[in-house]
């Protein structure tokens, strides 16, 4: 299907992820003022493993973050010839140390290092990422449990635009761009558990276009800039782009291409401003749910 730019066109609405993450934020800071009123300090370590540039750019971003809410952070940047048993070492001592609440291993590894052995290394209590098999499974089982950031994060976005439009993804067809561990299959799982009927389409699928052009809401996680155009959206879908590219002008986009997408959606969220504001104040929310639960600490009300 081409895009009919001179048909009516629906004026999208933005999911100003920056704003919302805004207001996660401001709930996270609450919950931290009454941690410290019971003497409690939440605390984040964060490792980064060798030199990609825009792993470099998260991790200072979930830092600052810590530092404006007041999670006590420690962030370990390690060279890349870090051995596995060094870095699980590292873990070890993060897992011991009772003023760590949260532990993240910010991905992608250098080679060499096994992604799994790092994520089951992590103590499930500490699991903030949510990439633990334990936290996995209570997730896929409708659990309550740590989840990782960037799917729950949208959840919340999705919630939030509910709250003004009456949308909510239960009874509606999902399809979810990428199935990796980080995004995809735990925002499949989170989609089914909301009873969304879900697709999740990855490198093999065949006629990507046809699978979304069926989607009542398109969750985009495939790291390809602009693959989904906006002819391939059906007229009034919710679309959430989870990519982050950089093109030759220095200008950021998505895995979708927003300005013919916004013409076709009902809600798109923009790249940058959209998804990536609200994994980070997620991150916030699970480090400090991590502390609430592991200090067995009940917050005063009010
Ligand atoms: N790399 C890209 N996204 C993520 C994330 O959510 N957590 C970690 N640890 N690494 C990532």
């Amino acid at each position: 299907m081409t895009l009919d730019l001179a048909a009516p066109q629906l004026a999208a609405t933005i999911l100003d992820g920056k704003a919302m993450a805004g207001l996660l934020k401001a709930e996270v800071a609450r919950d931290i003022a009454k941690l410290n009123s019971l003497s409690v300090v939440p605390g984040l370590a964060v490792a980064l493993v060798g030199e990609d540039p825009a792993s470099n750019v998260y991790v200072s971003s979930k830092v600052k973050a810590c530092h404006d809410l007041g999670i006590q952070s420690s962030m370990e940047h390690l060279p890349a010839s870090t051995t596995q048993a060094e870095l699980l070492a590292l873990i070890d001592r993060w897992n011991a140390d009772p003023n760590i609440d949260g532990i993240l291993v910010q991905l992608p590894l250098p080679k060499g290092i096994d992604v799994n052995a790092v994520v089951d290394h992590v103590h499930p209590s500490k699991d903030v990422d949510g990439f633990h098999p334990h936290n996995l499974g209570l997730l896929v089982s409708g659990r309550p449990g740590l989840v990782a950031c960037t799917p729950a994060g949208i959840m919340k976005m999705l919630a939030i635009y509910g709250q003004s439009s009456g949308w909510t993804p239960a009874g509606k067809r999902a399809v979810v761009l990428g199935r990796s561990i980080t995004v995809g299959k735990p925002m499949a799982a989170l989609l089914v558990n909301a009873h969304a009927t879900v697709t999740v389409c990855h490198s093999r699928t065949p006629d990507l276009a046809g699978r979304v052009a069926e989607a009542d809401l398109v969750i985009a996680a495939v790291g390809s800039p602009k693959l989904v155009q906006g002819g391939w959206i059906k007229r009034g879908a919710v679309v959430v782009d989870v990519g982050i590219h950089r093109g030759d002008t220095g200008k950021l986009c998505g895995d979708v291409d927003f300005e013919t997408a916004r013409y076709m959606a009902a809600a798109i969220s923009p790249v940058p401003g959209g998804v990536g504001p609200m994994t980070i104040a997620q991150l916030m929310r699970n480090t400090v749910d991590a502390c609430i639960a592991r200090r067995n600490v009940t917050l005063p009300t009010s």
